[in-house]
């Protein structure tokens, strides 16, 4: 049912953990089912992203898409960042079954948080950041993968 990619990235998940003092650190919460995820982002004077890392509660095609996501954000500017969508995600990780890509949502949108307290924190203005409906903001994410 899952591709060789997401079990992977599920059973090694890459850049698990926090970063402190981060740039932007976004949480949102997955209205379906109550997940929760949280990245940080360490975005240099020329807006590029030199270190992410993430923490979820959630389901192993979270933690996939997660991880799988830190690994496409990593090292490229803003600007870049923004594009990743999570069927970018999906597609790096050679599909998700239909009932899991709710689950994908998680990583893009939490991408979009982090930018979104990135931008607050430094009073810029991304084009075509939108903060995500799912923001929590510093809810506590009590457990960690
Ligand atoms: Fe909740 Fe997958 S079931 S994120």
């Amino acid at each position: 049912m899952y591709s060789e990619k997401v079990m992977d990235h599920f059973t090694n998940p890459r850049n698990v953990g926090e970063i402190e003092n981060a740039s932007g650190v976004g949480t949102v919460g997955n209205a379906k089912c109550g997940d929760i995820m949280r990245i940080y982002l360490d975005i240099d004077e020329e807006g590029i992203i030199n270190d992410v890392k993430f923490k979820t509660f959630g389901c192993g095609a979270a933690v996939a898409t997660s991880s799988m996501a830190t690994e496409l954000v990593k090292g490229k500017n803003i600007n870049e960042a923004l594009k990743i969508t999570n069927k970018a995600v999906m597609d790096a990780l050679d599909g998700l079954p239909a009932v899991k890509v709710h689950c994908s949502l998680l990583a893009e949108e939490a991408i979009h948080a982090a930018l979104w307290d990135y931008a607050e924190k430094n009073n810029i203005v991304i084009d075509g950041l939108e903060k995500p409906k799912s923001d929590i903001g510093e809810e506590e994410v009590t457990e960690e993968y």
